[in-house]
This record gives structure tokens, sequence and C-alpha cells, in this order.
């Protein structure tokens, strides 16, 4: 009986020191606590100086917590195709660390041309758990800027010409992410669509092209997939900088779309202490302090939101009202990734990952062009294929500016289908050309010797002797990251392929009738070519897994179901801002003259025919479409209409295709384009099989943005719903109306 109660008292001991525990903790360290709660106790714990500290960088990637309450720092890393190595504290030299070699994922550009949104949280998921296991509390990505002239650099690092692609994509990928317990730093916002003078370009647009074109990936990617942070952009914006800019950030994405998360700078883009306090800025990073002082040691504290912030606070000349909303933002960050206690240990490297990415890489590549079904390739058949091309061997993930990477392997063009061939044919290579023979960002160096010394003309002329002895020719070429060709830093000087690859692949057309153009790139390139090639394919940079992709599909081990996210001109004039002379601007400032019409908008108003169109993309089987139909021929505003399309894969191979629905709108107070992407649905088909794809209309997508008003409208009238494989191939229409 003693020993009974003495267990009970022990017990209701042990149950009390639980609850008294639990009380004890702090409430801004209580995760059953409300989040607005822990914020504001947190917030009533720490000193001014405690709170500047947190809105500025202490290294190349991290900010200060607060480490007398034990509120961590924030670690960042780039992002967005996969988990940047580590650097330095203070410099972008490599740490040297030996466990941060990444699986490398394709760019987004190449998820944008899978069209699947399935395939947007796939990669937001892995890239998430590899920022996970890293310990990084921020990735810095995706980017979203649209893809305005086919020479801006960084376009392979964004998600197409298209709001509605874009925003539908951007969304699941965030969602993939921010499941860690990672925050995506959605970039760069806003208006960042070149790299020439990008540190003070001034981009003048209209409110209407800004609405319709610019931010509806930013505004889905806050209010849907309600990311927790967003990076500003370089450029200026009527005039002011656009990290600390009052219309973008205090207007649009505070005021109007309601954010809640971390405005943090992109690196460098803070230029005045009094604008970063008032203009939504919550933290600063790379500001280049090296040339603040000489005193490096004193580097972060010469930040303008450190000292100089701190300063105007004693002395009375701001308040610390702004201080506490910044906090408050960075706070909630705080809680939602490196205090986020239910967050997973994430995971690095793995085979899922890689597998992720092939996966990503395969429904991305496009297939532009396949005369005489020259691809795919029948290995049955085929005794010996000559590989040529620099792209077939050169590493893709190293280079292209801060989204460079140190990737745990990457399989090239050229060793991948020369492990799927196997003994089945005779694979062999020539370089035909010398474009970039380096091959090392920030330290990182790929390793391979690209050196190669013979004249051009016996490059081209062994080539062809190859070519001509094989059944079939794959030339893999086009950009390669370097300067100029698909970077950071370095817009493009010509839409023409460079290293006069033009010449080399009309010679290759000659000496082989089989061949097959790779084009590697985050962009369009002029094809002068194109009616000589057969079959040509638009292969991205694939990241880890590129030559088993690429194979997958050259091979027909996979059918290509990928479209472009953008369209392809004929030649620069083409695209329209080109077309109005304006790209890159002059004196410091770009006039975004074709407003709305960006991309196939253009093209489609102005007929113009592309080289190839937005949203084309080519299968190995067949598809047939049926004719669209609609449930009702009428509509209000509140109202919304169901389109049903049939489609059937008519040919002899599983295939899947991208259902793309248009909306145009037959008259109108203001100009609008004849069709704007408003739905798209990937469909996976057997051989034979049919299914029927809906799309459901409400006047969201009937809707442009009067700039009068400052508001979306809807203008009762007479509208059409086009069902196209492409922005060009349109397989049906469908009047209705809205009342
Ligand atoms: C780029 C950002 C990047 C940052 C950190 C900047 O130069 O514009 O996209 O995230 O550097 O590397």
């Amino acid at each position: 009986m003693l020993r009974k109660i003495k267990i009970a008292s022990l017990l209701l001991a042990a149950i009390s020191f639980g609850t008294n525990a639990q009380d004890n903790v702090a409430v801004y360290l209580n995760g059953a606590k409300p989040v607005d709660e822990r914020i504001e106790d947190a917030l009533s714990r720490m000193t001014v100086k405690e709170k500047v500290a947190m809105c500025h960088a202490q290294s190349k990637f991290s900010s200060t917590g607060v480490p007398r309450l034990g509120i961590p720092e924030i670690w960042t890393s780039d992002g967005p195709h996969g988990i940047r190595p580590e650097v330095l504290w203070n410099e972008w030299g490599q740490a040297g660390w030996t466990n941060d070699s990444c699986i490398a994922f394709p760019a987004l550009t190449c998820l944008a041309a899978t069209w699947n949104k399935d395939m947007a949280l796939l990669y937001g998921k892995s890239i998430g758990e590899e920022a996970r296991y890293r310990k990084k509390d921020v990735l810095l990505g995706p980017g979203v800027n649209i893809y305005r002239s086919p020479l801006n650099g960084r376009n392979f690092e964004y998600l197409g010409e298209d709001p509605f692609l874009a925003a539908r994509m951007v969304v699941p990928y965030i969602k993939g992410v921010q499941q860690n317990g990672v925050a995506t730093c959605v970039k760069h916002f806003a208006l960042n669509n070149q790299e020439t003078n990008r540190d003070n370009v001034n981009v003048v647009v209209d409110d209407r092209a800004l609405y319709e074109i610019y931010l509806p990936a930013f505004k889905a990617a806050v209010q849907e997939g309600e990311t927790w942070a967003i990076m500003g952009s370089y450029n200026r914006y009527r005039g002011l900088h656009c990290c600390h800019n009052p219309y973008l950030l205090n207007d649009i994405l505070r005021n109007e779309w309601g954010f809640k998360g971390v405005v943090v700078s992109d690196w460098g883009g803070v230029h005045n202490t009094q604008q970063a306090i008032a203009n939504g800025l919550d933290i600063e990073f790379g500001t280049k302090a090296d040339s603040l002082t000489p005193n490096p040691v004193d580097d972060y504290s010469k930040y303008f939101l450190a000292t100089p912030y701190l300063d105007l606070i004693r002395k009375g000349e701001v308040s610390t009202k702004e201080l506490d909303e910044k906090v408050r933002h960075i706070l909630r960050l705080e809680f939602l990734t490196a205090m986020n206690l239910n967050k997973p240990f994430g995971s690095f490297g793995t085979q899922e990952h890689a597998l992720a990415g092939r996966k990503i890489a395969e429904e991305g590549i496009v297939l532009l062009q396949n005369k005489n079904n020259v691809l795919p390739i029948d290995l049955s058949k085929t005794k010996r294929i000559a590989v040529i091309g620099e792209n077939a061997i050169k590493m893709m993930t190293v280079g292209g500016g801060s989204s460079s990477l140190k990737a745990r392997y990457e399989i090239s063009p050229l060793d991948g289908l020369k492990k799927r061939v196997g003994s089945q044919a005779e694979v062999v290579y020539a370089r035909g050309y010398v474009g970039d023979q380096g091959g090392s960002y920030d330290g990182v160096v790929s390793g391979q010797n690209l050196i190669e010394n013979r004249p051009e003309a016996d490059l081209i002329a062994e080539a062809c002797a190859l070519a001509k002895t094989a059944d079939y020719v794959i030339f893999v070429g086009g950009l390669n990251k370097s300067r100029y060709q698909d970077c950071e830093g370095f817009d493009r000087q010509t839409l023409a392929l460079p290293y006069n690859q033009d010449k080399l692949i009309s010679e290759l057309a000659k000496a082989n009738k089989n061949l097959v153009v790779v084009n590697i790139s985050g962009n369009a390139v002029a094809m002068p070519w194109v009616n000589d090639v057969p079959a040509i394919v638009q292969g991205w940079y694939l990241g880890s897994e590129t030559g088993n992709a690429l194979t997958a599909i050259l091979v027909g081990d996979v059918n290509p179901s990928g479209k472009l996210p953008f369209t392809f001109p004929v030649k620069l004039q083409d695209s329209p801002a080109h077309a109005f002379g304006e790209f890159p601007g002059e004196n410091g400032e770009v006039t975004y003259k074709e407003g709305i019409f960006v991309g196939y908008r253009w093209f489609d108003t102005k007929n113009i025919k592309p080289l190839f169109s937005f949203g084309h993309g080519l299968s190995y089987t067949t598809f047939e479409y049926g004719k669209v139909t609609a449930n009702k021929k009428e509509m209000t505003a509140s109202d919304k209409i169901t389109l049903t399309v049939d489609v059937k894969n008519t040919g002899d191979r599983a295939g899947s295709e991208v259902v793309q629905l248009y909306i145009h709108d037959l008259k109108s107070s203001v100009p609008r384009p004849v069709k704007e992407l408003k739905g798209f649905e990937k469909v996976l088909l057997q051989p034979g099989e049919t299914k029927t794809v809906s799309f459901i209309v409400d006047k969201t997508a009937l809707s442009f943005f009067d700039a009068g008003k400052h508001a979306w409208v809807a203008e009762p009238g007479d509208f059409e719903a086009i069902i196209g494989a492409s922005s060009t191939d349109i397989k049906s229409k469908l009047g209705f109306t809205l009342k």
C-alpha cells in the first residue's frame, strides 16, 4: 500500500513538473501559441540594437538572429536549380566543404516546358529537401521574371513568356519547397527582364502591362503559393530602385496583395537608408561593403540598414515603427523555418532526387521538328551514331552566375548515349567547333580539359567525314552559360548561335540526311538551317541527369511531351522589344513600348510567323482532338462555363499531350491580344485511348486590367474559347457570351 502511494505521488510530481515546464516556456518559444502572439512576445524582449541587427546580412548568405534569446541566424542559399556549394563567410570563394555536392535539377525553363504542375511540385519538394538537409532556411528562387527578349542572359532561370503559365507553375513549386520548412524567395520583384545595366536601368512600363504581364506570377506566388519571402530586383521602376520601391513593395506587395513575409534585397540592391527603412525592405544582403569601408571586419555594420539605421533612430530622425514591422516579418519567417519545431530533416544527393530531376528533364525536352520521323533512333537498324559538338561533352552545371552548382555528378549527352546504346551500335565523337574552353565559377571547377587548338576548317572537315560514315548524326550545340551565352550579368548580343555553329550544322546536313540537332540553351536561337535539318530537339540545361534524359528521348525510351514556354522568332527584329528598338534601352532607361504584346501575344496580333510557336512541341505519337463543347453559351460575371474537349491517341505508342485553352475577346474597348492562355492540362494517353479534358472559365479569364479604374474588368460581349496543341496549332473554337 505504502509503495503504491509512493509511486502515485512520484507520478503526480512528474506530471506537475511537466506542466510547470510547459508553463515556463517563453511564449515566443512555445509552438502551441499563435504565431502573432509569439512574434509580439519576442519583439517585446528585444533591444533596438538587436532588432536592427536582424535587418542586414552578417555574411554572404546569412543574417543575424538574437543569440541572447536563442533566436537562430537565417541561412539562405541559391537556388533555383540546386543548392549552391558553401562559400567563405565574407567572400564568393569556396569554403572547400566536401559534403556539399548537390543534385543539379533542370533549369526552370525546362520545368516550364513540362507544362505539368505535378512536375513543379516534385521539383519543389526535391530541391526543398536538399535545402533542408543543408540547413538552409531560405531558397533564393524560383525566378519568375517574364521572358521579354531572347537576349536576356537570365531567361534560363525563369518560367517563360506567359504570365498564366508562370503563375500556374510557380505555385506548386513553392508548396513543394515550403513543406520542408524552407522558404522560397521568389525573385526578382519586379521588371528585371535584362542584365544590361541591371543595377540601374529604369523600366518604364504602363500599368496595364505591369499588371497583366509582369506581376501575375508574383501575385500567384504570394496569394496562392503563400511564399514566405520575396527578393527585390536590381533595376529601377518609376526612378526608384526596386529593393526599396514604395510602389512595388508598399502599395502592391503589402497593401494590394497582403504579403506578410520577408522582403530581402538582391545582393547589392540597396542604395539608400531612408528608402530602405520606409519602402518595404526587411533584410539587406550583399551590399558591396568592401567599397564602403577600408576595414573588412566592419563591413556588415556599415550596411545601409545597420549602423546608419541605428544612428537615425538614436538621433530621433526615424521612429521604430518600421523597424518593428520588419522584425515582425523576420520573426514570422524564423518560426516557419529555422525555429519550426515540426520541420523535417530533409535529404541530400539522393537517387530519388536524381530521378526526380531526370523525370522533369524528360518531360521538358521539346521535339521541335521531326521530318520523315528521323527520331526516335531505331537501334535495331543502327550500326553507327556520330555525335558532334562541344555541348555533347561540356559540363553545364558550372557557370551562368549565381545559379551555378557543384553537382554530385553530371552525365554528358555523349556518355548518356554511349551507356544506353552499349554494344548495340558504335558511338563515335568529333568536337566540330570550339566554344568555351573554361569551366569554373567562383572556384568550382568542372575539371574538364576542353583545350582544342586545331583550326575551324579541320574540325568541320573531321566532323563531316565522321558524319558520312554514320547512320545517324546527333549534333549537340547551342549556348553554354559562359559570358553572353545564357549567363547572369551578360545579355546575349545576337540571336545567332555562337562559334560559327550555323556553318558546321549546314555542312553536317549535306553530309548526312539523318541529322538531329540538339540545341542546349535557355533561350530561343536563330536557325537559318531549319529547312535542311530533319530533326531538332530543344534540350535546355538539364542538370545531373542530362545525358540520360536526352538519350531517353533520342532513342524513344521516353516519348517527348515538352512544349515551348516561349516563342522562337525567325529573327530578332520579329520579337516585340526589338521591333521597337527597346532592348536594352538607352541613357539608363528602357521603355516597354510593346505594352501587353509580349511573346505570342505580339506574333499573333501582328501576324508574324514564328520559327516555333509558344506551346509547340511534337510527340512520337499522334493526337486527334474532338470539338470543344460547353455546358452553356452564356455566362454572367459571377458565373462559370465548363469547356470540354476529347483528345485521342491515334498512334501506336503511349504519349502525353498538353491541351491548351486560349481566350479571345472578340470586341473590346481596349486593344487585346488575339489570344491569351487561360488553361492547360497535360494528359497521358495509351494508344487508342481517349480522355476528356475540362476547363472552367470564369470572369478572371476574360478580364483585362483597366489602368484608369485600377481594376480588372470583364466587359460583357462575345468571346471565343480556342483549343490548341500550341498557340498556332488551333484544333477548335467555340463562341460564348458574357452577359
Ligand atoms: C542574383 C540573385 C542571387 C544573389 C545571391 C544576385 O546577384 O541576382 O538571383 O540570388 O545574387 O547569389
